[in-house]
Parts: structure tokens; sequence; C-alpha cells
């Protein structure tokens, strides 16, 4: 016996709308799905370990600090960004690392060593060692970072 199967011209018809606009669809939504997710994956991938320099740098209990140079990539330029950073340690192995950018607008702050705390002159702000608002309009500690130590270096966790 055989059977042939037969799709009338509506059924073809159907199958074809479905088809082509699955294939649209396709088309529109993969494009669409990476400009979204796409700045997150990449923000993901520019988080690299930053070398700082050596630990030996850092006195016990004085915030000490590090300026380094990156290359960030946008589209096809290539820019060089100055960090800096500000790192502590109370024990020789356990060390934070404290952004020295105010987080009211911007300015530079810098370690006072006789008031034992950060300064801020754009709007007389002052943090603690460990970055906390002590008075000033700031409405956040400074940032803070990962921070590690290997064999004798220091790097933060940073680029975003
Ligand atoms: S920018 Fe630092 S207090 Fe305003």
């Amino acid at each position: 016996m055989n059977e042939k199967r037969t799709i009338d011209r509506r059924g073809f018809l159907g199958f074809m709308t479905w088809a082509i606009g699955g294939i649209i669809s396709a088309g529109f939504g993969i494009p669409a799905i990476a400009y979204i997710i796409g700045p997150a994956a990449r923000k993901e991938e520019e988080q690299n370990w930053i070398r700082l320099g050596s630990v030996s740098k850092v006195e016990l209990g004085t915030p000490t600090l590090f300026k380094t140079e990156i290359e960030r990539q946008t589209g096809w330029i290539t820019n060089k960004e100055e960090l800096s950073f500000y790192v502590f340690t109370e024990n020789g192995r356990d060390f934070v690392a404290l952004s020295n950018i105010c987080t009211h607008l911007g300015c530079r702050v810098r370690w006072i060593a006789d008031q034992g705390q950060f300064f801020c002159p754009c709007h007389n702000a002052a943090f603690a060692k460990n970055g906390e608002v002590i008075s000033g309009p700031p409405p956040r500690p400074l940032d803070q970072y990962p921070v590690k130590e290997e064999d004798g270096q220091l790097f933060v966790l940073g680029g975003g």
C-alpha cells in the first residue's frame, strides 16, 4: 500500500508564514539581545587585575598612593587612563585599596597624615582611613576595590 501524503495549499501557506516569521524574528531578535547583554559581558571581560607595584612601598597603618596607567580599547580607539589608589594595611597581610576619587563631584582626595584622614579640597570633605565619610557633602564612602598580593606585588581588581 502506497500512501501519499498531501499538503493542501492553505496548510503550506500557513507553514511558510510561520517559517518566514521565525527567520525575520531571529534576524532582528538575536542582534537586539546581543546589543542589550553585550556591554555587560564586555564589562565583565574588562575587569582585570591591575598591577600597582611593590608591596614593600606600603607602610603599616599609612595609606600609600599608587598610580598606574591602563589602556582601554573603545572600538578602534585606544586610550590611556591614569588610575590612582590608596592602599593600606594594619598587619602587612590584609590590604585595603580605596579610590582617590571623591564620591561627591569627583575631585581627588589626599591623605593628611597628621590628621589621620583623607581630605577633599573641593568642598572640604573628610574621609576616615577606611573611606567612611567623616564630614562634608559626599553621599557615600570612597570606593573600595578588591586587592591581592602576589610575589611581592599588589594588584587591584578594577578598570570599571
Ligand atoms: S568633590 Fe569632594 S567634597 Fe565635593
